[in-house]
């Protein structure tokens, strides 16, 4: 059987290869596997990463039956709140947010993270220089927004406002994890000469480039920098009109290398090779899928997993 990965220089597999994997539905176009197994190679470590398909009922039995084994992975949509369950030691950032995004077996024991909270954190950090005191409007209220407003809480942001769709989705974010200074918005309107130090896009909308902006940025006063978490080959919309304004701006790509490099240092215990993972992400892609760059010039779409 011919496998699909590339483990470099590293030695070839045998009886004590960690096997990790990434559980979702849909996984074919990820680029976890070719980040993570060119990481695996960098830092000699011994083990390989796929990416399995799987639906809500097999995922317990692979999830703990991987890690029981003394493999691990990532989980990814649609089942990251599933996932929450599934561990004997779920980490602060998955209480605080409901989802887990990697698991590994520790003392004997099935431990659980969020990196996509760690992973926020280190990509805004590129970005800007602290957000302590920030006035913040953050588009959307899934999954991707919980990690965010961790973040927000965690690192001392000031007035975050939530801005969603759903309405009660947004209140339902703020109650879960705001402290008053988590406000939300009941339309758009509400952001008419709104000025704020930093945006953040974690809805959907950009994913496909017919998608409207989630935010027309041409109707707020200021902004200071914009982190759109969703990544496509080439810049999105959003990032586009931001830096047509002048804005510093960013797409989701960093904070999907920076989540992996999180979930690797769960693994291995050891600091991430984000360069050779950088690399990986930016020359190689999935068959078929065409190579990207985090820069945004070329390659597959991801969805954060
Ligand atoms: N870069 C990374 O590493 C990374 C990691 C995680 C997620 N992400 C990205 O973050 C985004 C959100 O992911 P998620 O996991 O939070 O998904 P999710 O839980 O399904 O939440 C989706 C969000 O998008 C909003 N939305 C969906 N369709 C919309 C539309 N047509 N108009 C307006 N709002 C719409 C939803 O609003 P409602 O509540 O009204 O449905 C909700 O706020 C995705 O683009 C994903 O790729 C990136």
């Amino acid at each position: 059987m011919r496998r699909s990965t590339d483990r470099g220089g590293a030695d070839p597999l045998h009886a004590g290869t960690r096997v990790l994997a990434l559980l979702g539905d849909p996984v074919d176009h990820s680029l976890s596997p070719v980040m993570q197994n060119a990481a695996f190679a960098e830092a000699d470590v011994d083990g390989v990463y796929v990416a399995l398909r799987c639906d809500g009922g097999d995922l317990s039995g692979l999830l703990r039956g991987l890690a029981r084994a003394g493999g691990g992975g990532n989980v990814t949509l649609p089942h990251k709140q599933r996932a929450v369950s599934l561990v004997d030691e779920p980490t602060s950032a998955v209480r605080r947010t409901g989802a887990c995004n990697t698991f590994w077996l520790e003392d004997g024991r099935i431990h659980g993270d969020n990196t996509d909270v760690e992973g926020f954190r280190r990509a805004l950090n590129v970005l800007i220089d602290g957000i302590s005191g920030a006035r913040v409007l953050l588009l959307g209220a899934g999954g991707a927004a919980r990690a965010a407003v961790a973040v927000f809480r965690d690192d001392g942001a000031g007035e975050v406002h939530i801005l969603n769709r759903t309405v009660s989705r947004a209140r339902e974010l703020a109650s879960r994890l705001g402290d008053g200074q988590v406000q939300v918005l009941q339309e758009p309107d509400a952001l008419l000469a709104g000025t704020y130090d930093l945006v953040v896009n974690a809805t959907r909308l950009g994913l496909d480039p017919e998608d409207p902006l989630p935010v027309d940025l041409e109707k707020l006063d200021r902004v200071g920098a914009l982190y759109d978490m969703v990544y496509r080959p080439e810049e999105t919309r959003l990032v586009h009109q931001a830096r047509e304004r002048g804005i510093v701006a960013m797409d989701g790509g960093e904070m999907l290398l920076q989540q992996g490099a999180a979930a690797f240092e769960r693994w291995w215990r050891r600091p991430a090779p984000t360069e050779a993972m950088r690399e990986a992400l930016q020359g190689r892609a999935p068959e078929g899928a065409g190579a990207r760059r985090l820069d945004g010039a070329s390659g597959p779409q991801g969805t954060g997993g």
